[in-house]
């Protein structure tokens, strides 16, 4: 399959983007890119290690530059984003924006019944705390509902049945 365009895939962390774009790329042929791996490779280190020694507001700095590289660079590319990649100012120029949607108590019970559950939470700093989680979730909500072309809730749903409401929703 081919891409007009690329798809972006934005929503919560722990809510499976990165699985979800894996599993659409296999089925259907096409790249996929993950945006908290192209930046640790451009800085060689993990974002956990990012937090650490630089801090957000770099960290937010590596995800605008990584957008602006994807407008000039990138076509027919499923993108799978980290949770707040969402803040960069060109995000509509980027492709269709697909939020994953589910509810904070289904995200952190995905979290913890996963069978790495210790090493998914180690890597997502702002998870650290389930009561913080919580609030940033409630924050950021709205927000993703506002700027997604597409909304697709994924409780419930085998992942098979989730990458097909993609591909149907963004006529993939
Ligand atoms: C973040 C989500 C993380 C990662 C970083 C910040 C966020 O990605 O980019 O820890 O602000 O929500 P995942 O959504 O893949 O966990």
């Amino acid at each position: 399959m081919k891409l007009k365009r690329n798809i972006i895939l934005v929503g919560f962390m722990g809510i499976g983007k990165g699985t979800t774009a894996r599993a659409f790329a296999k089925e259907y042929s096409i790249y996929n890119i993950d945006t908290d791996d192209l930046i640790e490779s451009k800085e060689n280190r993990k974002v956990k290690k990012i937090f650490e020694e630089d801090g957000e507001a770099y960290f937010r700095n590596l995800e605008q530059m990584t957008a602006d590289w994807i407008e000039s660079s990138v076509q027919g590319t499923l993108i799978s984003s980290g949770g707040g990649f969402y803040k960069v100012d060109n995000l509509s120029k980027l492709g269709r924006v697909v939020l994953l949607d589910a509810s904070f108590e289904w995200i952190h019970n995905r979290i913890l019944t996963s069978d790495n559950a210790q090493k998914k939470l180690k890597k997502r700093p702002l998870f650290k705390h389930p009561k913080e989680a919580k609030k940033l979730y409630d924050e950021r909500i709205k927000i993703y509902k506002s700027i997604a072309d597409v909304i697709i809730s994924v409780e419930g749903k085998s992942l098979d049945k989730i990458i097909r409401e993609i591909a149907k929703e963004t006529d993939a």
